[in-house]
């Protein structure tokens, strides 16, 4: 990987998200990567943001509380047991490095580690959230994706740093 502009990346808005998935990983001290398949890329304010849902009943939850940064990172296939891992057990119970045997690189413009096996891995640093309203939900479907009302926190991160294998990149002019 090297490091790249954000605005060089070219990626699949929807399925890197909803069939890739992702690794969040939050929290200096103790880093935990958490799997998410909901998110964004995009410009917000001026700048490149990235933007991930996390619900409050998540560890992850907790440590983007004490340290407003996250870092994004999308791995290969053959990581899908890893991705699995991380997304059916806590870090509170358990240390996720271990159990998948992935590696932590530390982040260069940002506390939270990134992982040494992404193929594309984004460092960010939060400036802003918001709590998801279900008052302002206009479709009821959306209600029933929360039976028990832990309605996603929005955590809009500036894209402080990104890195990529080459086939992420094109050449702006
Ligand atoms: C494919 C997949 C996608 C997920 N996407 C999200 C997500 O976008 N937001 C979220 O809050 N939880 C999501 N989860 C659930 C968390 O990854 C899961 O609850 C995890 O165990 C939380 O870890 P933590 O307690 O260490 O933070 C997803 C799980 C899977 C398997």
């Amino acid at each position: 990987m090297r490091r790249v502009s954000p605005q060089e990346l070219l990626v699949k808005p929807f399925s890197i998200f909803d069939r890739q998935w992702a690794l969040l990983v939050a929290g200096s001290e103790r880093p935990n990567p958490m799997t998410v398949s909901w998110g964004g890329l995009g410009t917000l304010w001026n700048r490149p943001v990235a933007t991930v849902y996390v619900r409050p009943t998540r560890f992850t939850f907790t440590l983007l509380g004490e340290e407003p940064a996250f870092t994004l990172n999308f791995l290969p296939e053959a990581h899908r047991a890893g991705l699995d891992l991380c997304g059916g057990i806590s870090g509170r119970d358990a240390d996720k490095w271990e159990a998948t045997g992935l590696h932590r690189l530390p982040g260069e413009t940002v506390g939270a580690a990134r992982v040494a096996e992404a193929e594309l891995a984004l460092e960010c640093r939060v400036l802003a959230t918001v709590d998801l309203d279900p008052a302002r939900f206009l479709d009821p479907a959306i209600g029933d994706l929360y039976p028990r009302k832990d309605y996603h926190r929005v955590f809009i991160g500036e894209i402080l740093g990104a890195w990529a294998e080459d086939r992420f990149t094109a050449k702006v002019a």
